[in-house]
């Protein structure tokens, strides 16, 4: 059996931390009284100590538990075999999450002992999901993690044969443990209230809904499920209730949420964010993409009404969601407007890997085709695993992507069922 070897804090970060013997692991905060709780979301770093005795035989050097500054030195476990979500039980009570394994060389990392620093090659983050007592010589066991069920209630084709019906929009139902939640409603509560019987879920059964953006194919099928659950909590950005509207020629339609719906989300329970937000464990939005060096997914005549005057729609609403499992992370898409590869990136920087499973709207319809081998060059660079691309992907894209990458792309019309 792993046990912990040694607990060790310090009052400043930039301090080696000092063997303690025993502690207080507080959830949603870290090791009670040591410089690095509450400061970010890795809240617990844990090292080996096979780890410290083999690099003071290649060193040369002395170091001893929490010399390279972790908090909790653990024996008997293989850390570098954790996978993020990984779930770690620590003594009787406390229950730990792995939230990143090392650290990316772009992470700032200056804490050394003698000029080593191993922490970010070998150490594993982690959140405290449930506090308790720490001691020296505690047992550490691996849990393993969550898997979520994730179904694509609505998109613009439907399985074959199935008695699912699809509209131009989208939604996915997740089912987390024994909660469901919703990220996007489709365009019209006909098709909602169709597709969500189909799957045994009445609207009083969800936790709660996620808005990956205001655009209509969205948001149309809101009004279903606030009408049967008015305080159902829902996570989106700050402007998605904002007019959006669709100009072509000399024609514009409203193409933002119903003003119908947004009177009831005004008296509902509107959760809004310019950062990341967690509905349940483990279910994050990205928070607004705010870098976007890389191409959006733009759509022509695509337009905001801000202080009364009409601007091309920045699209700064545009979010998604990010899954947290035992298999690493799951990127679920709505529209993607503000960019896959953008979307990758910040998921990266704020989850600490790439997602290894993409599914949704991925706006490649209006990229051309040196943009999707652009986008197709990435993602084999990135090594995603699994491509489940739908609704405003575009069919040219999805040939593009099925043909590069193979068995790795899966279509994903209304009824496909995954496990992440
Ligand atoms: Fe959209
Ligand atoms: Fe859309």
């Amino acid at each position: 059996m792993a046990r912990i070897h040694s607990v060790n804090a310090s009052a400043r970060c930039s301090d080696p931390k000092a063997q303690i013997g025993s502690g207080c692991l507080q959830a949603g905060h870290g090791l009670v009284g040591d410089a690095h709780a509450g400061l970010s979301e890795r809240e617990v770093s844990l090292l080996g100590i096979e780890s410290v005795w083999r690099v003071n035989h290649e060193q040369g050097i002395n170091a001893g538990p929490g010399s390279f500054a972790e908090n909790l030195t653990t024996e008997g476990l293989d850390l570098l075999s954790l996978r993020l979500g990984d779930r770690l039980q620590v003594g009787e009570q406390a229950l730990l999450e792995v939230v990143q394994i090392g650290k990316p060389p772009s992470d700032s990392h200056t804490y050394n002992y003698q000029g080593v620093s191993i922490l970010p090659r070998e150490g594993v983050f982690c959140r405290v999901l449930r506090g308790g007592p720490v001691a020296a010589g505690d047992n550490i066991a691996v849990l393993g993690g969550r898997t979520m069920r994730v179904a694509c209630l609505i998109d613009n084709s439907v399985e074959p044969r199935s008695r699912y019906w699809g509209e131009h929009g989208l939604s996915f139902l997740l089912e987390v443990e024994s909660q469901r939640l919703l990220l996007d409603t489709g365009a019209s509560a006909t098709i909602l209230g169709h597709n969500l019987a189909l799957r045994q879920v009445s609207p009083r059964d969800l936790h709660a809904v996620a808005l990956s953006h205001g655009h209509r194919d969205h948001t149309g099928g809101l009004g279903l499920l606030l009408q049967a659950h008015p305080r159902l909590p829902l996570y989106a950005h700050p402007a998605v209730c904002e007019p959006r509207y669709s100009k072509r020629g000399d024609e514009t339609h409203e193409i933002g949420m119903p003003p119908e719906i947004i009177a009831q989300v005004a008296q509902g329970e509107l959760h809004t964010s310019r950062g990341p937000q967690e509905i349940v464990p483990g279910v994050w939005t990205t928070g607004e993409i705010v870098d976007r060096p890389e191409p959006e997914g733009r759509g022509a005549g695509h337009l905001v009404r801000r202080d009364g005057r009409m601007l091309p729609d920045p699209y700064i609403d545009d979010l998604s969601l990010v899954l947290r499992t035992e298999r690493g992370l799951t990127l679920l898409c709505g529209c993607c407007h503000a960019g896959l590869l953008n979307t990758l990136e910040q998921v990266r920087r704020n989850f600490g890997a790439y997602p290894r499973v993409i599914a949704g709207g991925t706006h490649l319809v209006g990229s051309d085709a040196a943009g999707i081998a652009h986008v197709i060059a990435r993602l084999q660079e990135i090594g995603v695993e699994a491509l489940y691309p739908n609704h405003c992907t575009g069919q040219a894209a999805y040939v593009a992507l099925a043909t590069a990458l193979g068995d790795s792309v899966h279509p994903c019309p209304a009824g496909t069922v995954l496990e992440v």
